[in-house]
């Protein structure tokens, strides 16, 4: 596996590959590597010549600097996730100044108001900065597909929206959530809960399936106060968001029509770590 350290390296590499014609499959993350991302990479691996992942704690993206301090960082340790799973052909792990040559700050966009909907309202700015490292990476890693989970599926709606209105020649695939055995959606922030709170956790997950019985056999109201009587009776728990959105929209919904796409989206804080979590509704 290629370890590339900067924007040269990565672009004499990406040169080399596409001479050879080589079709590029990309994972961009943020480091703390788990199984989530080795799913990523193991779909990129099945629809490409060559996978390469980024490593990068974009600092755009954070809404305080304790959140981005507080962020996990092992690069050993993902180094020796990423060479062992060999999935993986190469990684880019730029400095910041590759990414942001001139200010580390965002470029503005419009998504046309997917941005303004959940993450939108609790991390102002966060779209903007997850737009601009994205566009950047497309910009210097020029794949063919690109792919990002769906445990956060605002973000990759975000990235579809982003990529079509930019023109990107970049395919953007959703990949499933990976889960712990007890439902619990893995996540770079839930390596800092310890093992008691993982296991308790899985109440995130055991609701949304529940979400997903009651869907169009109860009013969405309705699912919504058993939602919120299940976190008040969880001790360390806060029900930060539970929601029902139209998928395509985003937009948070009362009422359902027969014709469109739904799904529950959640946000539980357990001893001070956010942990996210959506289902589609059928
Ligand atoms: O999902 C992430 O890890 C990040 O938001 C991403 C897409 C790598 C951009 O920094």
């Amino acid at each position: 596996m290629e370890v590339l350290k900067n924007k040269k390296t990565l672009q004499d590499f990406i040169e080399r590959q596409k001479e050879m014609g080589k079709r590029i499959g990309f994972a961009p993350t943020m480091g703390a590597l788990h199984k989530g991302h080795l799913s990523l990479y193991e779909t990129a691996k099945k629809e490409n010549d060559l996978v390469i992942s980024s490593i990068f704690v974009n600092p755009t993206q954070f809404n305080n600097t304790e959140d981005l301090e507080k962020y996990p960082r092992n690069i050993d340790r993902d180094l020796l996730i990423l060479k062992n799973s060999g999935l993986v052909d190469a990684v880019y792990i730029p400095e910041v100044a590759d990414i942001y040559p001139e200010k580390t700050e965002s470029q503005h966009y419009d998504y046309d108001g997917l941005e303004n909907e959940m993450e939108g309202k609790s991390r102002p700015g966060h779209f903007d900065g997850v737009g601009t490292v994205v566009e950047e990476l497309f910009r210097q890693v020029k794949p063919d597909n690109a792919y990002f989970g769906e445990k956060d599926f605002q973000q990759l709606a975000i990235i579809k929206k982003m990529t079509e209105k930019k023109q990107l020649p970049v395919k953007i695939t959703g990949v499933p959530i990976y889960r712990a055995e007890n439902g619990l959606a893995l996540s770079s922030r839930n390596q800092r809960l310890h093992e008691d709170r993982k296991e308790v956790s899985k109440i995130i997950y055991q609701t949304l399936v529940k979400v997903n019985d009651w869907f169009r056999v109860i009013t969405i109201p309705e699912i919504k106060e058993r939602v919120t009587d299940v976190f008040d009776h969880q001790q360390g728990m806060v029900l930060e968001y539970f929601l029902i959105a139209d998928e395509a929209t985003l937009k948070e919904t009362d009422f359902f029509y027969k014709d469109r796409q739904y799904r529950a989206f959640i946000v539980v804080v357990v001893d001070g770590v956010r942990l996210i979590d959506n289902m589609h509704l059928d």
